[in-house]
């Protein structure tokens, strides 16, 4: 098992892993920067796709309302359940929509990110992370994997402005974490993992956007 070799909780929830743990370079930086960027929002905010609500306690002291929506079923513990293409609210009824990890999954994203912009008031915050690199996961709903060019071509397309896009791990983090998920399956192969965290981490500076694990998008509905 290695000495420093640590495995993911059971059950599994994101969290900010440690360096010797196998999502390392998948969740830290998502965990910092989404810590970062929520604890700006305020007023009434909705997180489409909520799953367990992950990110929930980092929302700033100014959000006076956090409402979760997700479908039914054990994977998530929604407070609206309802569908990403058609969310049962008004138009402007939230200050800021958030969607983490969400759009990889839904078969029409422009019409799920125009449904997120829909609900938020003019002038507000709509902000969402993707995957832009990651095995095949809850399949059959695994549609999309997301560049930099083609968000920026969704965020266009939804009549959203002032787009920012964060790459969150470049190529030496995604070749990183994709090593790790496979050494994770092997008990022989684990002990590896913190190493190749740490490799990866020091080449990171070095890394160009070509490969993303994931990116962070934040926009305002004009
Ligand atoms: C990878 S999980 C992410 C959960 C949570 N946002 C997180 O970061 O831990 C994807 C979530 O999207 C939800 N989801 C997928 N398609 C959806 C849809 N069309 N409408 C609402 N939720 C959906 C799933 O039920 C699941 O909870």
């Amino acid at each position: 098992m290695g000495l420093v070799y640590r495995p993911n909780p059971v059950p599994y929830r994101p969290h900010r892993a440690s360096w010797r743990q196998p999502l390392h370079l998948h969740l830290a930086p998502l965990w910092d920067a989404l810590t970062r960027e929520l604890a700006g929002l305020h007023g009434r905010v909705i997180d489409v796709g909520c799953g367990h609500k992950p990110y929930a306690p980092m929302m700033g002291r100014a959000v006076s309302e956090y409402v979760g929506v997700d479908r039914e079923g054990p994977h998530a513990t929604p407070d609206v359940v309802g569908d990403a293409s058609q969310l049962p609210f008004p138009d402007g009824h939230f200050d800021a929509g958030v969607s983490f990890q969400v759009f990889e999954h839904v078969r029409d994203p422009l019409g799920c990110v125009r449904e997120l912009a829909r609900v938020v008031k003019p002038g507000g915050t709509v902000l969402f992370t993707v995957p832009g690199v990651w095995p095949a996961h809850e399949v059959p709903h695994d549609h999309w994997r997301y560049t930099r060019n083609g968000l920026e071509a969704l965020l266009v397309d939804a009549g959203l402005v002032e787009g920012r896009l964060t790459a969150l791990g470049g190529l030496w983090s995604a070749l990183g974490q994709m090593a790790n998920l496979e050494l994770d399956k092997r008990w022989w192969a684990r002990a590896l993992i913190p190493w190749v965290n740490l490799g990866a981490r020091a080449l990171e500076p070095t890394a160009r956007e070509e490969l993303v694990l994931n990116w962070l998008v934040v926009a305002r509905r004009p």
